[in-house]
């Protein structure tokens, strides 16, 4: 029987830390003895917030080091660059012509990012939407939002429909992008009256998606929150981020409540750590009994025991430029077969045909 095919990616756009490794990496590489896997840098999306060029292109070779370090083994996936698969941007165009730009500027990462890039924070109620809209139409050109932020999830979409994967694992973050995916394919499918695009599903070996907080009290661990714990950290930086993790006044009354901040170290811990551990840890909060720095120590070390392997070779693969090129042409000469295949046959269904 023929496996199931996987798609999934990571932007370029600086090194990995452990919400890409929790919410993603981690699966790619549990995933992959078992599934048609397609794993990617996602170069073209990390275009969007205008990168340095020399950056962009440091970050693709760190982020491959990075996935076989990890474990990937490019025997079993199709690993390649986005922007090796040219036949994307073309689906891209295509796919376009059935994308609402309504729907594109309701999408919370854009609203995040845009306001991000306008300089304005986040609205205070939900009725200033329509003065955000005009702030985007009326941006000077030295502050706009570029059109391909607003595509975005188009983009991605395509990247995932163009090798028709059923499977996409991705952290909680991505999970209105995946919905945006499925809508646009159900779109094309009834538009023209076929049964082409598939409707992915997020995959987590059947749990709920992963969303890893930052250490900084709320939120989500991000590039652009600043708060990450890179998988290539060195031991002393990565137990000085997570010694210097915020913390409350402790419990003061058994069974206490748990504060966020103390939540997060608890999630982090739950990903980190074995249940006896995690279970001592929850035990000595509830009789208020706990010291924040053995939880944090005890954290810390956990966390080195997954990245330090990782950290180690990450280097022997960035020494290795014939083998790294090598790994990237072979994956984007497989993932262009099923990819051509795919725009052929929407460019033959949207009427685009040879005389
Ligand atoms: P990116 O680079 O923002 O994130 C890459 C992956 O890491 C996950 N992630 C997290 N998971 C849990 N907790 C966190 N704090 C956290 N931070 C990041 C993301 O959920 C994601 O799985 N748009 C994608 C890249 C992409 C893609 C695709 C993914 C482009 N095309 C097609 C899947 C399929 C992204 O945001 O990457």
């Amino acid at each position: 029987m023929s496996k199931e095919i996987v798609l999934s990616g990571i932007r370029s756009t600086g090194n990995l830390h452990l919400g890409n490794y929790f919410g993603a990496l981690r699966n790619f590489v549990r995933m992959q003895d078992n599934y048609d896997c397609n794993f990617f840098i996602a170069d073209l999306h990390a275009l969007t917030t205008n990168p340095d060029p020399k950056q962009l292109h440091a970050s693709v070779k760190q982020i491959v080091a990075e996935y076989l370090a990890a474990g990937m083994d490019p025997e079993k996936v199709n690993l390649f660059i986005q922007s090796d698969i040219p036949e994307i941007p073309e689906l891209y165009l295509l796919l376009n012509m059935h994308v609402g730009i309504g729907e594109l500027m309701r999408t919370t990462s854009f609203k995040d990012k845009a306001r991000k890039m306008l300089g304005i924070g986040a609205p205070a109620n939900g009725d200033d939407e329509e003065a955000f809209e005009k702030q985007i139409i009326g941006a000077e050109t030295n502050k706009r939002v570029n059109a391909g932020l607003l595509t975005y999830p188009t983009l991605m979409a395509v990247d995932i429909l163009i090798q028709k994967a059923k499977w996409v694992p991705v952290g909680k973050d991505q999970e209105q992008h995946l919905e945006l995916t499925r809508r646009f394919a159900r779109r094309f499918n009834s538009f023209y009256g076929v049964d082409f695009f598939v409707e992915p599903q997020n995959f987590n070996f059947g749990a709920a998606a992963i969303k890893v907080p930052g250490l900084d009290g709320s939120g989500k661990m991000g590039k652009s929150e600043g708060n990450c714990i890179y998988l290539t950290d060195d031991p002393k930086t990565l137990t000085k981020k997570v010694m210097r993790a915020m913390t409350d006044e402790g419990p003061k009354e058994p069974n206490s409540p748990v504060s966020e901040p103390i939540q997060n170290l608890f999630t982090l811990l739950e990903l980190t750590s074995t249940p006896d551990v995690v279970k001592h840890f929850k035990d000595v909060y509830a009789d208020c009994s706990i010291r924040y720095g053995d939880l944090k120590k005890q954290l810390a070390e956990d966390i080195l025991k997954i990245t330090t392997p990782i950290r180690e070779r990450v280097n022997e693969y960035l020494a290795n430029d014939d083998y790294l090129r090598k790994v990237v042409a072979t994956g984007a000469e497989r993932a262009r077969v099923r990819a051509s295949q795919t725009l052929k046959e929407a460019r033959e269904i949207m009427g685009i045909r040879k005389f």
